[in-house]
């Protein structure tokens, strides 16, 4: 039975990959390390809290004496997803941002080290890369050039990783993601803000002139490959992981509203996000060389699922958008960019 830690399960992608996991390996095991931020949420592990392979642990990442007790009991690997992860409230306030990302990724490296844990996986992204221009793609050789405080809280992050693999010989392994969307993803992402609002006819806030460009993987995908990534990743190795599907936010909003049968006009031109890097893209030529790992679902296919899903969880949609959500829309959305209610 191989035995993961795996931080950070309650949010979006984490709760996918445990899903997943549950589904498709009967000899791994979990426990899910959350705090419940806002962006955590039980009720996406509801099906699976009985599962016997599965326990759920209320604490944050930060606290180094609890997570290298936990770290202690018989763990093998460690999949680290915990983060602040919306890059329009790190430009609000960066210090959660610090605090989580990088002190709380020193505090389970340490908890890691200090149990001789036999991996360390930790989810990074593309944002640590900065921005492209209109050609070329990322590689795991590109320079960390970190344009927002998220991007440069998941890059501090990344160095310490580097730092325990070189200090202390910690078998650490980064997987840098491009923008995910599928099923259980908050809706302060842009895909679910966009289905949520067309769903209730309430205009999409698109930034500035529409046209930056984001390079979309369907949530699966990225799991199956960090599932291969614990597997058969090379400790010390960085993997970007990306699925070739680049489009400009106006194509993603236009393609949402067709695929939900709304009209155009719903798309509202709003101010533009400060600092807002222009393209990403991901050449993922390493992990599909080295692991095997293909992407499978194309972005008609995985936009189509993903509107469905929310289409059929309005209630899950209603009560993730009850409470703070409400003072946290009206600030950034209507004051801050200028959306019509
Ligand atoms: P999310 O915001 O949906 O979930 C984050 C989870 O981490 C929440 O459940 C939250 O409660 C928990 N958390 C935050 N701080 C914590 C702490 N100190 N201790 C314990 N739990 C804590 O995020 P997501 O979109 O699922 O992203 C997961 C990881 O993947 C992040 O590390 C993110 O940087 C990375 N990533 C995300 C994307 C994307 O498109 N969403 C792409 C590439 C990489
Ligand atoms: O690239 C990976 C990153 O993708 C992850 O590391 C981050 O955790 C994740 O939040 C995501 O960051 P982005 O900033 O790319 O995602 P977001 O959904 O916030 O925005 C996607 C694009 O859409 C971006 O160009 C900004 C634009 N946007 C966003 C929102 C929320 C809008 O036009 N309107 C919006 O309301």
């Amino acid at each position: 039975m191989t035995r993961l830690l795996v931080t950070g399960g309650c949010g979006f992608i984490g709760s996918n990959f445990i899903h997943h996991i549950l589904r498709t390996r009967r000899d791994w095991s979990l426990v899910n390390v959350d705090k419940l931020s806002y962006a955590g949420n039980l009720e996406n592990l509801a099906e699976i809290q009985n599962d016997p392979r599965y326990w759920f642990v209320r604490a944050d990442i930060a606290d180094r004496e609890q997570m290298t007790a936990l770290a202690s009991e018989g763990i093998d690997v460690i999949v680290n997803f915990a983060a602040e992860t919306h890059v329009d409230r790190s430009i609000l306030d960066p210090a959660f941002f610090i605090r989580n990302n990088v002190l709380g990724t020193e505090s389970l490296l340490w908890a890691a080290k200090e149990n001789r844990v036999a991996r360390f996986v930790q989810i990074s992204t593309d944002e640590v890369y900065g921005s492209l221009g209109p050609t070329g793609k990322f590689t795991e050789d590109s320079p960390l050039r970190p344009n927002n405080p998220y991007a440069a809280s998941k890059a501090a992050a990344d160095l310490l990783c580097r730092a325990f693999q070189h200090t202390y010989g910690l078998a650490v392994i980064i997987t840098r993601c491009s923008n995910n969307y599928g099923p259980y993803q908050f809706p302060e992402k842009v895909i679910p803000v966009c289905i949520s609002n067309a769903l209730a006819d309430r205009p999409l806030p698109l930034y500035g002139d529409g046209l930056n460009v984001r390079d979309w993987i369907y949530v699966e995908d990225h799991c199956r490959a960090i599932e291969a990534v614990i597997e058969r990743g090379q400790p010390g190795e960085v993997y970007n992981i990306g699925s070739n599907q680049e489009m400009t936010n106006l194509e993603l909003m236009r393609t949402i509203l067709r695929v939900l049968g709304k009209p155009e006009s719903l798309i509202q031109f709003v101010k533009d996000r400060p600092g807002h890097d222009r393209r990403y893209a991901m050449d993922s030529t390493r992990i599909q060389r080295e692991l095997g790992w293909r992407p499978r679902v194309g972005f008609e296919e995985g936009i189509r699922r993903t509107v469905e899903w929310y289409q059929t969880h309005q209630d899950w949609l209603a009560r993730v958008k009850s409470g703070a959500y409400r003072e946290y829309y009206r600030q950034h959305y209507i004051e801050r960019h200028g959306l019509k209610e």
